[in-house]
């Protein structure tokens, strides 16, 4: 079995020989940009761990591995323009380093490129593997979608909530996991299995990234501190603290949330603001336990799959990892 991060190399050498470096610049240059600043590279190696469950020969699937990669920083882009997010990974995002249009075009290409990207694989599993991403695009779609919606709204139950992360979150990392056993030619079962796991980790991971940006360390995040506050999102700690807030700490929640002020006093007022309510009402432990609840569940899904317990090994620390997560 390869470990984490030999696939994390094999994934990153593969992301650097990628043919998408044409004419016009201004097109390729911004995706060249993104894909250079690193991140955890998490979905395609959940994808090549998946595989590994079942065979040896990864190197095999790096196309569809990366397709998802580049898939996903093709989200983040058009995710920074929409949260008027000006950090990413420690970088200026790609609609400040450019601008909007930008963001939009290299955008639209990358997704392209990853549509492209995936189809590299053996024509016996074409079909059900474009089918599944191609669901997994229009679903991330919907959950984006919730995402703005909910920023208008002051109440978002925590069920509307959990779908939202579903969606714009968990269903990538499930659907990579799937697409890493239908690749192998798991059963069904088996890529149902993997598919649930990376649901519920991607339900932890959601809320472990509400939680750091909030009480992130602003010096390695690599996002701002307090972005989520100054959108107004409805993240886990929002609607637990509506739930948990008594009267006045409710009426202060609904008059910062109402608030859209850009001024750089008034939005480092409102993030402390909102930060001590957060912090009162003992958020970083419930936010934990959630957590930790979706990631036990992640295992007992993981438990069901037809593969011998030490194979699944390092499948288990990798998600493990990811739970102690600072970025
Ligand atoms: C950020 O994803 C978007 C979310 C779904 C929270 P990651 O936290 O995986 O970002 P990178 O790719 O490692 O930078
Ligand atoms: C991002 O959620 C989900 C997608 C990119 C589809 P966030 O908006 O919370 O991600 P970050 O915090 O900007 O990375
Ligand atoms: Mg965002
Ligand atoms: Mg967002
Ligand atoms: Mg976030």
């Amino acid at each position: 079995m390869l470990t984490p991060s030999q696939l994390l190399c094999k994934v990153n050498d593969h992301l650097e020989g990628l043919d998408y470096f044409h004419e016009p610049e201004n097109l390729y240059l911004p995706v060249r940009y993104i894909l250079s600043m690193g991140g955890k590279r998490l979905r395609p190696v959940l994808m090549l761990m998946a595989y590994n469950l079942f065979r040896p020969d990864v190197d095999a699937i790096l196309d569809p591995a990366c397709a998802i990669e580049v898939y996903h920083n093709f989200t983040l882009l058009h995710d920074d323009l929409m949260d008027r997010a000006d950090v990413r990974r420690g970088k200026a995002t790609v609609h400040r380093k450019w601008n909007d249009n930008t963001a939009i075009l290299s955008g639209d290409a990358m997704l392209s490129y990853a549509m492209k990207c995936m189809t590299r694989i053996d024509d016996s599993r074409l079909r059900p593997v474009i089918d599944t991403f191609i669901r997994t695009t229009l679903e991330i779609d919907e959950g984006q979608q919730y995402d703005m919606d909910f920023e208008q709204r002051d109440k978002v139950s925590e069920a509307e909530y959990i779908e939202m992360i579903r969606l714009k979150t968990s269903v990538l990392l499930g659907r990579s996991m799937k697409i890493g056993a239908l690749l192998a030619g798991a059963s069904e079962d088996d890529a149902e299995n993997l598919y649930k796991t990376g649901e519920q980790m991607g339900l932890a991971f959601q809320l472990h990234d509400d939680y750091l940006d909030v009480y992130g360390d602003p010096d390695t995040f690599g996002k701002k501190v307090g972005g989520d506050i100054l959108c107004n999102k409805k993240t886990f700690l929002y609607v637990k603290a509506m739930q948990l807030a008594d009267d006045l700490q409710r009426r202060d929640l609904l008059y910062w949330f109402s608030t859209n002020d850009n001024d750089p006093l008034f939005s480092e007022t409102k993030i402390a603001a909102v930060t001590r309510i957060f912090t009162n009402l003992d958020l970083p432990v419930i936010c934990r336990t959630h957590e930790d609840d979706f990631y036990h569940r992640a295992h007992e899904y993981l438990d069901k799959v037809s593969v011998a317990e030490e194979t699944k090994a390092g499948l288990r620390s990798y998600l493990a990892s990811l739970m102690e997560r600072t970025v």
